[in-house]
């Protein structure tokens, strides 16, 4: 039954919707109004649980005191200090506790205002280094088709998902991708990590011969690929990507914005997977999707190599005016606090098999042709329909919102995401719900 749509803005022409049907909207908007706890609050006033933690973000739940204190708080007290040649407590604050946080390597933090602007920083970082050591020819990119790494030009560049490039132009010159590691002929309804593909990171080997290593400065992926449908890295995939890539000097960042933070129950899929990048990218997770803010963690190595010269130079022409905003960084702290206190990822990793049990519960519903999970993430492949892909997953997220669970789709996959403070009975609220909506699909 369609809903009350009555307690929406009278105007909604102005507001052009990022990633959205904007027109589809329009005619039957799905207007949220609260959120508390694993819920979201509609326009015509249901409970929605969040299947997705918003965006991928909320990962420690929705409305949760100690960070909304913590935004009031240094909103009174300093709303803004200028980012460049100034500073204040709360970003070294923040950058250490993430350093704490982090794994061992990972010594130093540059704030970003999102995924985008960390992937851009770390795109920019890794070149700069290159050419501070010496090997100025190093310029190249390499991503994986797939990838998703936000939305400015050197994410899209080095991103792999086919509608965010082929609109905007010729993008960065000198990029080349790696295949993707999707292999559901022979990985379909794997649990964690698939048995097969550790062999595709071989194709590295063949870019760097073709174009010879001393032209390449990074490699970007994402361990666990998210936006383009939840891609699990096959066992031994980023192991051989760390080896090859170190053999060649060429700088390996983790694009973590969507793994950072608990997702997998540890704290960075870095710890998760016991492989060591040399940059990290997060956004997120890291404020809890509460005040926009990113950053992207650096080794020691790669921040020393920029810590020379005379003192009074400026040692990496980048940055934002809201690089360490006092407001998101009290936000940031607040959240790594939460996280902690409520031990979060340790509730994650303890769920992980239950949630993976649950979601594989599904297999044998009509149209489902893979299911994959990982930590507190889940993916459900559907099949398309005939000439018009993408239009069942979205029935899908239609229903689902009308039976009051929030899911995500890209293409014809479903992804799943919950805040990590979810309980069992959510989860079986979810799938409950979630079985309803793939029994009612045609
Ligand atoms: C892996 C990855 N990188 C980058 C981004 C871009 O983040 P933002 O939308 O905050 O710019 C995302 C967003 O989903 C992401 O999943």
């Amino acid at each position: 039954m369609a809903s009350d749509r009555s307690a929406v803005p009278n105007d909604l022409s102005a507001f052009w919707m990022p990633f959205t049907a904007n027109r589809q909207f329009k005619k039957a908007p799905r207007m949220l109004v609260g959120a508390e706890g694993m819920y979201y609050k509609t326009a015509d006033g249901r409970d929605v649980l969040d299947g997705t933690a918003g965006l991928w973000c909320c990962n420690a739940g929705h409305a949760k005191p100690r960070i909304t204190e913590a935004v009031r708080a240094q909103v009174a007290e300093l709303d803004y200090a200028p980012a460049f040649q100034m500073g204040h407590p709360k970003a070294f604050e923040l950058a250490s506790a993430l350093r704490d946080m982090a794994p061992a390597p990972f010594e130093h933090v540059f704030f970003t205002n999102s995924g985008s602007e960390s992937v851009e920083t770390a795109l920019k970082i890794a070149i700069a280094y290159q050419r501070a050591r010496g090997q100025g020819t190093r310029t190249r990119l390499i991503g994986r088709e797939r990838g998703y790494h936000g939305v400015n030009f050197g994410g899209i560049s080095v991103g792999g998902i086919v509608n965010n490039r082929r609109f905007f132009g010729s993008l960065l010159t000198g990029v080349d991708h790696m295949p993707h590691t999707h292999l559901p002929e022979k990985n379909a309804f794997s649990r964690g990590q698939p048995e097969h593909g550790a062999y595709l990171a071989d194709e590295l080997e063949n870019i760097i011969a073709l174009h010879g290593a001393e032209t390449i400065a990074a490699v970007i992926v994402e361990p666990m690929a998210g936006s383009t449908g939840v891609l699990m890295p096959p066992k031994g995939y980023l192991e051989k990507l760390r080896a090859i890539t170190r053999k060649h000097g060429i700088i390996l960042i983790f694009d973590e914005v969507i793994t950072g933070f608990g997702r997998l129950g540890s704290s960075f899929a870095a710890e998760h997977f016991n492989v060591m990048p040399d940059l990290i990218t997060t956004a997120k997770g890291l404020t809890n999707g509460v005040i926009p803010m990113g950053a992207v963690l650096a080794t020691g190595e790669i921040h020393d190599v920029f810590m020379q010269g005379p003192e009074h130079l400026i040692e990496l022409f980048h940055g934002y005016t809201y690089s360490g905003n006092p407001v998101a960084s009290a936000a940031g702290l607040a959240t790594l606090e939460t996280y902690r206190e409520e031990g979060l990822f340790e509730n994650a990793a303890a769920l992980a098999p239950y949630w993976e049990n649950a979601l594989h519960s599904l297999k044998g519903l009509p149209h489902i042709t893979d299911i994959r999970n990982m930590g507190l993430i889940g993916a459900i492949e559907l099949e398309p329909i005939e000439g018009e892909p993408t239009k069942r997953a979205f029935t899908a997220f239609l229903d689902a919102y009308e039976k009051g669970l929030m899911i995500r789709t890209t293409g014809d996959i479903i992804a799943l995401s919950p805040p990590l403070m979810i309980n069992k009975a959510q989860i079986d609220e979810l799938f409950g719900k979630l079985a309803d909506v793939l029994k009612g699909l045609v």
